[in-house]
């Protein structure tokens, strides 16, 4: 099968009126003269999608959302379902993002029914795990992943439906970020965990996103560790000019 395609993937969160939009067609005119190694995905809020997906009829930018409820439809004022979000032009839908974690008081078990219905809606859910300071400093980072992982992951996950991001929550909106070293082992660990839950190939093929503070001054460094397959980018994906400076990270290293 052909080699996996690494996936740079912008997260705006609670960010971007209508007037961000001009950032996404920068984005749009600069990547149709220089055409992205890796794909790539804009994830804005969602009372953005529809007027997103407009403006990206034709460009090979995917359009993901962040959150979805894990039922279709029902008396869940204010929620929008993963139907609604495909309905609206989305692709994707990020899950068990750690602020939903934190602000929602999302567990496992909501995370992956939540991937559930992305799959239901035939959306591919980027599945977010990663540990907190104090389970880092408590050297808990990776009996963590392991027990997010195996809570979020649905039985029929597979590389084709799902992306992992790990985002360790202390290099979130922080400018700090791991070594390469500590990059590299908690990769090299959920793809050997995703091997055991879902079998080699499919471990082999699904990617794994890090996502904390990706910085166009660190992208290189941090997507050439080995078992990262692209990027999770929040607010540097706000500036097509940022976002367009990470994503060229891929072509100075020559990947692809
Ligand atoms: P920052 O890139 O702003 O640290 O955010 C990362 C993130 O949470 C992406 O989902």
């Amino acid at each position: 099968m052909a080699a996996k395609r690494p996936l740079v993937a912008g997260n705006w969160k609670m960010n971007g009126l209508g007037a961000a939009l001009s950032e996404l067609r920068a984005l749009r005119e600069r990547l149709a003269q220089d055409p992205p190694v890796p794909e790539i995905m804009v994830c804005p809020p969602a009372t953005l999608l529809t007027r997103a997906h407009d403006l990206l009829a034709g460009s090979t930018i995917l359009l993901g959302a962040q959150d979805c409820h894990p039922l279709p439809a029902g008396p869940h004022t204010g929620d929008l379902s993963a139907e609604m979000l495909a309905d609206s032009g989305a692709g994707a839908v990020i899950v068990g993002h750690s602020e939903r974690r934190q602000d929602h008081g999302e567990t496992d078990a909501v995370v992956n029914a939540k991937a559930r219905a992305a799959f239901r809606a035939g959306l591919t859910a980027i599945i977010c795990i990663g540990e907190t300071e104090q389970e880092r400093r408590a050297g808990t980072t990776l009996e963590i992943v392991r027990r997010q992982l195996e809570g979020s992951l649905p039985q029929d996950a597979r590389a084709a439906n799902v992306v992992i991001a790990y985002e360790p929550v202390w290099a979130i909106g922080t400018g700090l970020t791991p070594t390469q070293a500590d990059v590299a082992a908690a990769h090299r660990f959920i793809r050997g965990e995703l091997g055991r839950l879902l079998g080699k190939e499919e471990s082999r093929d699904l990617r794994i996103l890090y996502g904390g503070s990706v910085k166009p001054a660190n992208a290189a460094e941090l997507l050439s560790v080995p078992d990262v397959d692209g990027a999770l980018v929040g607010g540097a994906s706000l500036k097509a000019s940022d976002f367009f400076a990470i994503l060229s990270a891929y072509s100075r290293r020559g990947a692809g």
